[in-house]
Parts: structure tokens; C-alpha cells; sequence
């Protein structure tokens, strides 16, 4: 049989550190209540005049190649999760590609948001096990910033979101691997996290050229209490399907990495589970909820501190706009 491993994993976070402290100066918010209600310390946003979601990608693939002993020419397709690609169109699966000087290889773009790593990680999982490709890096990288309403009216979701690009590379290996995944979504409740524009569902009358060019309305909406309910039944439901999908038990957890939304969120789950501190992995508090880059940046700085080690079995799981929501359960 044949399985698909992570063989790297890598990171990049822009420089600057934007802390409650800060976002206080810019409209009608405080520290106190950040913390309280998200645990989020501080995020980082980009400096618009040197990075792109692209070159963030980039910079966290070739730290993933680099742990996996590889260099961009083994590099044989690209999967991309992100809701903020550099351009409307094409996706960032090109421009990566471009960074990388892959002239040739496929790019496939996915837009699911938070559950986008784990959707693409899923799809890289089919193409190694049916054997069409050998190595395959998988991405999710968000800029967030250039889109938050920093005004007091956006507060709810300003202060929630950050900037930053996480990567893997999914390699054959004859020793499971990921050992299943779990995708779901519920698009009835799309517009409980969503932005409305740039999109195509405008009346005619307003199709302008000039409106349709006017990006005004790129503006973050959620409904946090709705969000924040379905998000710990989701959750949970989606970590339990991945352990009863493989037999194992809450306590074969070793390390569980969830989509960095809210650490009241993580703490619900961890609490649920009855796991332990030690089993549960979180970085919301430095990074804010970076969508579909979240994981891999947590999953990435885990590795490094030695929280991951080889046989481990790690789960991930994710909820988001869609609502989507899904998991994977690893053995490292
Ligand atoms: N600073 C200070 N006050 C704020 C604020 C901010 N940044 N944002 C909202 N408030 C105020 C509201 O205006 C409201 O004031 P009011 O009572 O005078 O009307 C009050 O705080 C409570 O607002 P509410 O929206 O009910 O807060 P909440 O307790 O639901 O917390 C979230 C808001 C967003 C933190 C919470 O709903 C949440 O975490 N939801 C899940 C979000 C999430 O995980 N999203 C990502 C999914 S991938």
C-alpha cells in the first residue's frame, strides 16, 4: 500500500508585530477585551511594499524543502489554500510557482479558508496514493491586513486576523502517513462569515465596469456568536469522526493542532477531549487566526520546538467560512 508522509514542513511570518496595545490607538478596542474573549496577544501584518501571499508561500516552501533534504526542482505540483491570493484571478498556486521557477508544474488554487489546508493536504493525499505524483508541495498563506475594516465598525473581526504562509511536502512512503481525511461543509450558512465583494452575484443595474473594479466592499462580515457556536460542535464532531475512522481513542493523541480561530475555541475542544495541555498546540496568542495558513505555521513551530516526533500521531482539525469544517489524522 501506499501512503503519503509529510517529509518538511516550513514557515514565514512578516516582521511587523501589531499588538492589542496597538490596534487600541486605531479604533475603540483594548487588550483586556481582546484577550478575554479571542486570547489573541498580537498578529503580524504585512509591509505592502515587499510581501505578497506569494513570496510568503515561498519563503515557507523552501524552509519545507529544505527540511525535507529536497530543492524546487523535485517539486512535481502545487496545491494553494487561500481566501486573499494576490490577484482576483489567476491564484496564487501560479505566482508560487513563479517564485519558485516551476515553469511547467500544475498549480491548483483552493478557497475554502480555514478548513483550506486540510482540503488541499487531502487532495495532495489522493495524488500520491493513486501515484500520479511524487512530490507535492502544499500550501496556505493569507494576507488578511489589507482587508480589515480598522475602523470601530470592523472591530469584531479586525482584531481577530493576521498575515502569514505556512507549507509541506507530501512525499510516497510504504509506513502510513496521513492516515485519513475528513472534509464537510454547509453552505447555508455562508454568510455568517463571507465577503461579499469582489463577487458576481451583484444586480445588473450595478455591474458597472467602474464598481466592478471599486474593491470598497472587500470587507471582512461575520456573525461571531453564530460562528463560535457551530465552530465547537463542528469541531468536535470532526476530530471524533477522524479517531473512530482509524480506530484509535482520544488518549492515542499526541499532539493535536487545531485551526488557530480563537484559543476560547481550542480550550473548549481541549477540555471536551479531556486533553491534556502538552496534547494540544497553540500560537493564536503571537499570530491572531491567519485562515488557511494557520495550521501549517502552528504545525511548523511545533516541529521545531520538538513538540512532533517521528511516530507521533498528530490530528488536525478546522472550521470556517462555508461553513466548512475537516481533519486529518498523521503519523509522523
Ligand atoms: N473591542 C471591544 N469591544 C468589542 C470588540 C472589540 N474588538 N468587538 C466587539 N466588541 C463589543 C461589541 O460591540 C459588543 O458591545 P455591546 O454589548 O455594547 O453591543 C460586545 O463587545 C460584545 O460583542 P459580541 O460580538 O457579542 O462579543 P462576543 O462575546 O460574541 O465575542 C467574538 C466576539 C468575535 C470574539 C466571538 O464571537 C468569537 O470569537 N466568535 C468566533 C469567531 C471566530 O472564531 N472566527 C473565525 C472562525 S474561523
Amino acid at each position: 500500500m501506499r501512503y503519503s508522509k509529510i517529509a518538511g514542513i516550513g514557515h514565514h511570518v512578516p516582521e511587523t508585530i501589531i499588538t492589542n496595545d496597538y490596534l487600541s490607538t486605531i479604533m475603540d478596542t483594548n487588550d483586556a477585551w481582546i484577550t478575554e474573549r479571542t486570547g489573541i496577544k498580537e498578529r503580524r501584518w504585512i509591509n505592502p511594499d515587499k510581501d505578497t501571499v506569494a513570496n510568503m508561500a515561498a519563503k515557507a516552501s523552501r524552509m519545507a524543502l529544505q527540511r525535507a533534504g529536497l530543492t524546487e526542482k523535485d517539486v512535481e505540483f502545487i496545491v494553494f489554500a487561500t481566501i486573499t491570493s494576490d490577484y482576483y484571478f489567476p491564484g496564487s498556486g501560479v505566482l508560487l510557482q513563479r517564485e519558485l521557477g516551476l515553469e511547467g508544474i500544475g498549480a491548483l488554487d483552493i478557497k475554502n479558508a480555514c478548513s483550506g489546508f486540510i482540503y488541499a493536504l487531502s487532495i495532495a493525499d489522493q495524488f500520491i496514493k493513486t501515484g500520479m505524483y511524487k512530490t507535492i508541495l502544499v500550501v496556505g498563506a493569507e494576507i488578511q491586513s489589507s482587508a480589515l475594516d480598522v475602523s470601530d465598525r470592523g472591530r469584531n473581526t479586525a482584531v481577530i486576523f493576521g498575515d502569514g504562509a505556512g507549507a509541506v511536502i507530501l512525499r510516497p512512503s510504504d509506513q502510513p502517513g496521513i492516515l485519513s481525511t475528513h472534509l464537510h461543509a454547509d453552505g447555508r450558512f455562508a454568510e455568517e462569515l463571507y465577503v461579499k465583494d469582489p463577487g458576481g452575484s451583484r444586480p445588473n443595474k450595478e455591474r458597472q465596469p467602474e464598481q466592478f473594479l471599486d474593491t470598497s466592499g472587500f470587507k471582512v462580515h461575520m456573525n461571531g456568536n453564530q460562528v463560535f457556536k457551530h465552530a465547537v460542535v463542528r469541531f468536535m464532531e470532526v476530530i471524533n469522526e477522524a479517531l473512530a475512522a482509524n480506530n484509535m481513542a482520544k488518549e492515542n493523541i499526541d499532539l493535536l493542532v487545531p485551526h488557530q480561530a480563537n484559543l476560547r475555541i481550542s480550550q473548549y475542544i481541549q477540555e471536551k477531549l479531556s486533553l491534556r495541555d502538552d496534547q494540544v498546540y497553540n500560537n493564536i496568542m503571537r499570530y491572531g487566526n491567519t485562515t488557511a495558513a494557520s495550521i501549517p505555521i502552528a504545525m511548523s513551530e511545533a516541529w521545531a520546538e520538538g513538540k512532533i516526533k517521528e511516530n507521533d500521531v498528530i490530528c488536525l482539525a478546522a472550521f470556517g467560512s462555508g461553513f466548512t469544517w475537516a481533519s486529518a489524522l498523521i503519523r509522523w
